[in-house]
Formats: C-alpha cells, sequence, structure tokens
C-alpha cells in the first residue's frame, strides 16, 4: 500500500497534498495516515489468524485520540503505562476491558484508577508492586487480575536505551524466579493471576530472539497454566520497521514499501516464526506492538529557514527542533528527509547536517547526509515519524508544540491543535509574596 508518494511533482498522504497542508495549517506539523495504521493493524492480525489472539496497541508510541479511536474501531485493545494512557483510551472510545497496564513504577492512585475502571489486567514488574496491587484492591474490595512480566534474558533491540529483555534491565521479574511469586500471590489476597508477559525490546529487525524469547516462555507457561489457571501469554512488542530507504543511493522510487516492517522482517516472518511455537499452548495470545503500527504511517513536515555554509560543513536549518522529534538526539534514529517538491532526478545534491533552532548541538536531524539541495522556504519530510515523535514532543526552548492532521482518503482533519504563546504558561503562576 502507498500512503505516502509522489504525486504530480508533490508529496502525498494518501490523497492530500503535503505541500498545501503545510501552508494550510504551519510547520511543524505531524501528518498521519489514517489508511497505513489500519493496513498495518490489519496485517498484523491476519497474519496471527491461526491464534486465539489480541492485538494491544502500546499507546506510548503515539497517543493522540484520533489515533487511538481509529484502533478503538479496528477491534483493538491497549497496552497501557500510566493514568494518563487509559484515560485516552476512555476518551478515544476505548473499554478498559481491553487495557493491560503495564510499566514498573504504577503509583497506588493510578492502581485505583485503573481497577475502578476494570483493566483486563495489571503486568506486574516486581513482588513489591504485586504486594501494593493486592492492598489496593482489597481497599477496594476487588481481586485485581495480574500477569507478570517474565525477563527471558534475550538480548534484543535497535539500541541500548530500548532493548528491555537482558537480565541487567529494571523490566521484570527473572525467569527463574517466577514460579515462586504466582505462588506467594496467592497468600495476598487481593491478586489472581490470569496471565504471563514479556517484551524483550523496541525496534527489532529479525525474527530470531522473538522466537528465542517465546521457546523459553513455553515450559514457564504450560507450568502456570496447569498451577494457576491463567488464560493468556503476551509477547509484547518491539517489531521492527524500516526507517531506510533507497533515497540515500539517489532513487527516487523509494517510498513503495515503506508500509512494511524492517527489511529483514516481514510480518509474515515475525509470524512464521512465533505462531507455530504457540499453536498448541491453548492460551490467548497477547501482542503489544507501537511503532509496527504507527511508526511508517506518519511525517513530520518542516520548513527550511536558513541555509549555512561553514568551511567545515553546510546546514540547512529547519523550523522543527529535538522537542518535536528527540529521536536523531536521543538514539541515534535514523528518520530519512525528502523534500517535499519532487526533486528532479538529476537535481543537485549535497552532504549536509539538517539542523533544528533548538539551543543544543544534539538537535540534529541528520549529520553528513546526502540530500537533494533545498532552499529556504522549502518544506521536507521527516519520514517514519509516527511512532515516538510527538508522543516524546516536549516545550523545550519554550517552543509551541506541533499540530496534528489525520488524513483518511481525500480528507485531512486537525486531530491536535498548534500550542498556542499562551498554551506555554498555562498553570504557571508568579507568588504574591
Ligand atoms: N510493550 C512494552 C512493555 C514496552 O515497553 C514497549 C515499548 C512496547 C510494548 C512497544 O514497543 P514497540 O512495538 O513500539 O517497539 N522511544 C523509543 C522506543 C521506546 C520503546 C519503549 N517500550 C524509540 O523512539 O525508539
Amino acid at each position: 500500500m502507498h500512503s505516502f508518494h509522489y504525486r504530480n511533482g508533490t508529496l502525498h498522504c494518501e490523497e492530500v497534498n503535503l505541500e498545501t497542508l503545510a501552508d494550510q495549517h504551519g510547520t511543524p506539523l505531524y501528518v498521519y495516515s489514517s489508511a497505513t495504521v489500519r493496513d498495518h493493524y490489519r496485517r498484523l492480525s491476519g497474519s496471527l489468524h491461526s491464534l486465539d489472539h489480541l492485538v494491544c496497541y502500546a499507546v506510548k508510541a503515539n497517543s493522540n485520540l484520533a489515533i487511538l479511536n481509529l484502533l478503538v474501531r479496528e477491534g483493538a485493545g491497549f497496552d497501557i503505562v500510566s493514568a494518563g494512557e487509559l484515560f485516552r483510551v476512555l476518551q478515544a472510545g476505548g473499554k478498559a476491558e481491553q487495557c493491560t497496564f503495564a510499566g514498573v513504577g504504577k503509583t497506588k492512585a493510578e492502581i485505583a484508577y485503573a481497577l475502578e475502571a476494570g483493566v483486563h489486567s495489571f503486568n506486574v514488574e516486581s513482588e513489591s508492586e504485586l504486594a501494593a496491587i493486592s492492598e489496593v484492591a482489597r481497599a477496594h474490595g476487588k481481586v485485581a487480575p495480574f500477569a507478570i512480566r517474565v525477563n527471558p534474558d534475550v538480548a534484543a533491540g535497535g539500541h541500548k536505551y530500548i532493548s528491555t529483555g537482558k537480565s541487567e534491565n529494571k523490566f521484570g521479574i527473572g525467569i527463574e524466579r517466577v514460579a515462586d511469586v504466582y505462588a506467594k500471590a496467592a497468600k495476598l489476597g487481593g491478586v489472581r493471576p490470569v496471565g504471563v508477559q514479556m517484551h524483550i525490546g523496541s525496534q527489532i529487525t529479525e525474527a530470531g530472539p522473538f522466537a528465542m524469547a517465546v521457546e523459553r516462555m513455553l515450559p514457564l507457561a504450560e507450568k502456570l497454566k496447569t498451577g494457576h489457571d491463567i488464560e493468556f501469554l503476551s509477547i509484547g512488542g518491539g517489531i521492527g520497521i524500516a526507517y531506510q530507504s533507497s533515497l540515500a543511493s539517489g532513487e527516487n522510487e523509494w517510498w513503495h514499501r515503506r508500509d512494511t516492517p524492517a527489511p529483514t522482517l516481514t510480518l509474515e516472518g515475525y509470524a512464521a516464526a512465533v505462531a507455530p511455537l504457540l499453536r498448541g499452548l491453548g492460551l490467548r495470545i497477547l501482542l503489544e506492538p507501537g511503532r509496527l503500527i504507527v511508526g511508517n504511517a506518519g511525517v513530520l513536515l518542516t520548513r527550511v529557514l536558513y541555509r549555512k555554509v561553514t568551511p567545515a560543513k553546510r546546514f540547512v536549518i529547519v523550523d522543527a527542533g529535538m522537542n518535536d522529534l528527540i529521536r536523531p538526539a536521543l538514539y541515534s534514529g535514523y528518520h530519512e528527509i525528502v523534500p517535499v517538491r519532487e526533486p528532479a532526478r538529476d537535481a543537485r545534491r549535497e552532504t549536509a547536517d539538517v539542523v533544528g533552532p533548538v539551543c543544543e548541538s544534539g538537535d540534529f536531524f541528520a549529520q553528513g547526509r546526502e540530500l537533494p539541495l533545498t532552499n529556504a522556504g522549502d518544506v521536507v519530510a521527516l519520514m517514519s515519524a509516527g511512532a515516538y515523535g510527538f508522543a516524546m514532543a516536549s516545550n523545550y526552548n519554550s517552543r509551541p508544540m506541533p499540530a496534528e492532521i489525520l488524513v483518511d482518503g481525500q480528507r485531512a482533519a486537525v486531530v491536535r491543535e498548534r500550542q498556542s504563546l499562551a498554551d506555554l504558561i498555562r498553570g504557571e503562576s508568579i507568588p504574591a509574596w
């Protein structure tokens, strides 16, 4: 499916001209494709048709209400990590019973909110958290459904900050201790085991680690199934996507496979690696994909403000900054940068740093990247920005957060207004003394 493509010389999202959107709504501007979100959700769910499963979209990747609502309408569940994310899902029309509540540091207030709302289950990351959940549940006259997040000690993930399944990470409980924790839970009174969960990392671009982690979980899941009557195994998220295309090699016919996962990992490959292992288990399988669903469904449009040539380098200075998209600064994340006006095949190219206006050397989107020459006023698209883009945006340097647009076919709707200057100081005050 081609959701972002050049048509008549201009980059489009589905049927909508991105230059027109940038002119109408200003830049920086996030634009999302509904068709791509739906397609990714359906393809993932379809690839696992042989399993009783529920795809719980990881809200942290992109929590805009309109994106959540799209997924509600597809029948998705949600993986949440805070009271705020649960609130968003409920506001978007989602059901608490379809939400798994993850995260190492849930507060008692969050636990109470989630219990009252009736979440599907709590993914528990430590024994002290389990005790806290039990205590809150008993105080509310409830029994909280839980699953232990198991740390299977498998190395995976695109960057050390997003690898979570090794024993030295803060996540989960060591696989060797898990059976004991389930046994102890029975004595707490306020909790009831319903499943077991794992997640090994993010932006994983090969099937091997997923299969290895599932294999490690199977004996444990079998044991828990008989001893504790659990109903589900969640195999987490982490499916990697393609961030790089052939544009870097000077080709313009590059966007055609942007909606596929990472080149080395197809959805079919993922499903082929895990589904046969899980088929005979007799448990419902939950998944928690974030990036796969929304990553390549979004772009960040930004306008070139200035060009600057120094003896050492060429800089293209754009109006988006690290506060709008922090992935390059934080994880050395790669985002393709594409002029919205299609460059001619023989267009002049240059090697430049693409940088933002924030007062930090880390405020760059590309360094030493070969790109078609752009001029002040041109709009460029930072591709694959739908996951962990706006969701990680901040007001650093007192920069208002960008607007977000959702496209569906020929339609485009503002799904979050650009912040105003007044928004920047909302809630602040100067003491009277
Ligand atoms: N489940 C759990 C328990 C997680 O911690 C995460 C992501 C997911 C599911 C979803 O993972 P995904 O399918 O999106 O890979 N900000 C980083 C990524 C951080 C991922 C955190 N956990 C980035 O921009 O690359």
